[in-house]
């Protein structure tokens, strides 16, 4: 027969039990999740061709990246477009292939980085430091110079 202090000490090592189990599984998860209010706005629909035109007239040297509005990847991560001079523009997803954080939507000296692990990529999506050993996932891109859109495919 179990005593009415053996069940509290018993019910209290399963409670401190799942305690420490939650810390652990936090622990694992990346720290930075896709938020619906930080690409909250509504998404261009696809033109006939099925590409998305993104607005890159704002992307210069001296800002060459930024999250494209209201759009999200077959990933559920929002899509960053880059400018790397002339008419070179890129597109990919934004999440780190480290561990799956959200990489930073700001590049600093041509580098975008992933705040989780100190991952970074350049502006093409390349890996520069670990701990990422792959390059971001890149989506195919067309320039369109008379509309200064960068035409997009999202797969
Ligand atoms: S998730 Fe680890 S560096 Fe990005």
């Amino acid at each position: 027969m179990t005593t009415r202090r053996e069940f509290l000490a018993w019910t209290g090592k399963i409670a401190i039990g799942g305690m420490a189990g939650l810390a652990v599984l936090e622990a694992c998860e990346p720290t930075s999740f896709p938020s619906a209010a930080s690409n909250s706005v509504t998404p261009p629909p696809p033109g006939p061709d099925g590409r998305i035109g993104i607005d890159v007239s704002d992307l210069t040297s001296s800002n060459p990246a930024k999250m494209a509005p209201g759009l999200t990847g077959p990933d559920g991560m929002p899509v960053m477009v880059t400018f790397t001079g002339g008419t070179s523009y890129y597109a990919m997803s934004m999440l780190c292939t480290h561990a799956a954080c959200e990489i930073n939507s700001k590049a600093s000296n041509g580098v975008i980085p992933c705040a989780c692990h100190g991952s970074q990529y350049d502006l093409s999506g390349k890996v520069v430091q670990g701990p990422a050993t792959a390059n971001l996932h890149q989506y195919d891109g067309v320039y369109d110079a008379a509309n200064k859109q960068l035409r997009i495919k999202l797969v």
